[in-house]
């Protein structure tokens, strides 16, 4: 049975035919607005008509940022789109001129889902999947697998307490992991040096425009590609912060394998390096038990889609 993927992002959704095989066979996206809700379902139901008219389709999964239920129809709580107790499925179905089964599942879920089954962890039947974007997402396999917990919102590792009295969060916590572990926090970062270092940030405010409020995450990982100290003084600080709270997950988990996923995956080792041997120094128990690996997702920007769909399935 081929099944649509939805995967949500914060300004646009992106769409596909997935095979059970994980191929996408089309694709497609729409802009959206994190504000306006009412516009993701009806983005949603467009992409599907657009998509239902060429392939014959038994299911839609649809990935969201945020808390979802364990009846996997609703989401709870999002910390960075305006979701709160939101009948996403309901809303969905009740806007369908063809009806059709409608799953909801959490992002990182999703993304980990399909590197488990098709990506970078195909081989390890114990995982944690991060995906380091506006937030921080997780994914937990243990046994082959996925995580729920007893209300489905297990594997919010980003909200994960990190930083006593830290920065504060979406989810309205203080010192999250993701307000350290983002590419939000990246920026942040980045930005704050622009002020206190200006010296060393000619390159990252040339590569803003001369306005360094205009700095993204890809700005950073292609200064430090070009071999800008502080940009790659900046990507060592995330991995570092990857590394630390991955010590501590495996505290919990003890996973073979972490997979990094999300946009500063493009900056690869110069992230992934600092990340190993931070998750070296602060593991417990380290030099008597295996290092778990760390790898970044094969999947890229479909895995989201790709994991949707093959859990609709289920
Ligand atoms: C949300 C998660 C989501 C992650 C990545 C976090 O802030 O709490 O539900 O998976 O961001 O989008
Ligand atoms: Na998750
Ligand atoms: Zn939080």
């Amino acid at each position: 049975m081929h099944a649509i993927g939805v995967d949500i992002g914060g300004t646009k959704i992106a769409a596909g035919v997935v095979d059970e095989d994980g191929n996408i066979l089309a694709q497609t996206r729409r802009v959206t607005s994190p504000d306006d809700p009412a516009s993701i379902d009806r983005a949603v139901c467009d992409v599907y008509d657009e998509l239902s008219q060429k392939y014959d389709v038994g299911a839609i999964g649809v990935a969201a940022a945020g808390f979802v239920n364990s009846a996997r129809s609703t989401v709870l709580f999002a910390p960075n789109i305006a979701w709160r107790e939101y009948p996403l499925q309901d809303r969905v179905q009740s806007l369908l001129k063809k009806k059709v089964r409608v799953v909801v599942e959490n992002d990182a879920n999703a993304a980990g889902w399909a590197e488990f089954r098709f990506g970078a962890g195909r081989e390890v039947q114990d995982m944690l999947l991060l995906t380091v974007g506006t937030g921080l997402g997780g994914a937990i396999v243990v046994g082959g697998n996925l995580v729920r917990g007893a209300w489905g919102v297990a594997a919010e590792v980003g909200h994960m307490r990190v930083v006593p009295h830290g920065h504060l969060c979406g989810c309205g916590n203080e010192g999250c992991w993701e307000q350290y572990t983002s590419g939000s926090a990246l920026v942040r970062d980045a930005q704050a040096a622009v002020l206190t270092e200006p010296e060393r940030a000619h390159r990252l405010v040339e590569l803003a425009g001369g306005d360094s409020a205009r700095l993204t995450g890809p700005h950073v990982t292609l200064a430090a590609q070009e071999g800008d100290p502080l940009a790659i003084e900046l990507l060592a600080e995330l991995g570092r912060w990857i590394g630390e709270g991955s010590a501590s997950v495996a505290a919990l988990l003890d996973p073979a394998l972490i997979v990094i996923g999300g946009g500063v995956g493009a900056a690869g080792e110069l992230l992934l390096g600092p990340a190993r041997d931070a998750f070296a120094n602060n593991l417990s128990a380290r030099g008597f038990r295996p290092l778990a690996g760390f790898t970044l997702a094969a999947m890229g920007n479909e895995a989201g889609i790709v994991g949707a769909a093959d859990l609709a399935r289920i």
